[in-house]
């Protein structure tokens, strides 16, 4: 088993380093079906957990020391618990230290690790560490794992010590997330439903244009606060909302006066995308993929033009899925400025879907994207 040697791997390296056995933990990365930017705004998503994982080696220490390493990077970094925290440093440190620091952790552990989910890809490479290491600390001081309350620890690491303002989706999908299922979440009152992937000929393939422009984490953080600013507006016409779940089309006409140009759109998008969310869900249900695929279109057209979040990468690849035969629906997914795009591709077409889609996106850009047929996995675990 693939990996069975990557956790051989793993042990190997903390063997050496650390002279004791560890225990291994898990967190898978996420694909978003559809619901983008919706997370902050109370809204709905419904991603599903990928089988790439962040894999953690870890041991419990007797002082409150964290020592931990990445494998893969070659790099490693210590620090004690007791002393003033590091915010910020601009890496990967930022989750271990934001996620131990979030959870309240008092003791010590020693920890390798190694991701298998691509980087700057959106497919929350960072909520799986996160979510790992946090799982990891926790058990191994011997605290309760309360999933709830490391999702939103690992999103405050995000908040406090990364500095993006990201909402609870990728988290949640990393830890709650149940093989074959895709989650449908309420990010108002963290309820879920768990709907099985299911659609009769139909698979899920992911592009991955391997752009990551530099702007995404500066922009992200511009348009939550242009939807606060959104919903400041609305409370004119509608007193009382909470966020942009609360509104209506028809309030964003009534509003249509006061709103900025640029805010108006921004709102159109959550507003029209909880909806098709919610009518996704009922396609996948149902086993509708042609439904499900015409509101991905329709997904991928209001984040390029209202939401502005896309890029001409993504767009292209889009647009070259929906000249493919066989192809049902695509969109860009998770936060947008490179990254992937996730299609609904009938099963005895993906090959040519795979070829054709290479095909075009290298002529246009001189490099090939990596294609991916993830299955839907289980959230955050122990390993035994
Ligand atoms: C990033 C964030 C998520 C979510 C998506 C967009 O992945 O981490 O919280 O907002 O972007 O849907």
């Amino acid at each position: 088993m693939e990996d069975l040697e990557k956790i051989r791997t793993l042990e190997m390296r903390f063997r050496r380093e650390f002279a004791r056995s560890p225990r291994f933990f898990r967190a898978p990365g996420r694909v978003n079906l559809i619901g983008e930017h919706t997370d902050y705004n109370d809204g709905f998503v419904l991603p599903f957990a990928i089988d790439r994982f962040c894999l953690v080696a870890g041991a419990a220490r007797a002082d409150s020391t964290i020592n931990a390493a990445a494998l893969d990077l070659r790099e490693s970094f210590s620090f004690d618990l007791r002393d003033q925290a590091i915010r910020r440093r601009g890496d990967w440190r930022d989750y271990i230290e934001g996620t131990a620091r979030s959870l309240g952790i008092r003791q010590g552990a020693d920890l390798v690790f190694s991701s298998e989910v691509p980087i700057g890809a959106g497919l929350s490479s960072s909520a799986a560490l996160a979510i790992s290491v946090g799982f990891a600390l926790l058990a191994l001081a011997d605290d309760a794992i309360d999933k709830r309350k490391l999702a939103f620890a690992a999103q405050r690491a995000e908040h406090d010590f990364v500095g993006i303002r990201s909402g609870i989706m990728d988290q949640f999908a990393s830890v709650f997330s149940t093989r074959g299922h895709a989650l449908l979440l309420d990010c108002r009152s963290l309820e879920f439903e768990k709907i099985p992937i299911a659609f009769e000929d139909f698979d899920i393939i992911v592009c991955d244009s391997r752009i990551k422009h530099e702007l995404a984490s500066t922009e992200y953080n511009i348009r939550r606060r242009e939807c606060e600013a959104g919903v400041e507006i609305l409370r004119a016409v509608k007193p009382g909302i909470q966020s942009l779940r609360d509104a209506a089309l028809t309030d964003l006409e009534k509003a249509d006066d006061l709103l900025p140009d640029t805010i108006k759109r921004r709102c159109r998008h959550v507003i029209g995308e909880n909806a098709r969310t919610l009518e996704a869900a009922r396609g996948l249900r149902d086993n509708d993929p042609k439904l499900f695929g015409r509101l991905m279109f329709e997904s991928h057209s209001s984040l390029r033009d209202d939401y502005q979040v896309s890029c001409r990468e993504l767009d292209f690849l889009v647009d070259a899925a929906a000249g493919i035969d066989g192809v049902a629906g695509a969109r860009m997914t998770g936060g947008g400025f490179g990254g992937c795009t996730v299609n609904l591709v009938r099963s005895d077409t993906t090959q040519e879907f795979e070829n054709e889609i290479c095909r075009e996106y290298s002529n246009k850009f001189g490099s090939r994207p990596v294609i991916y047929s993830f299955h839907a996995s289980d959230g955050a675990a122990e390993i035994d």
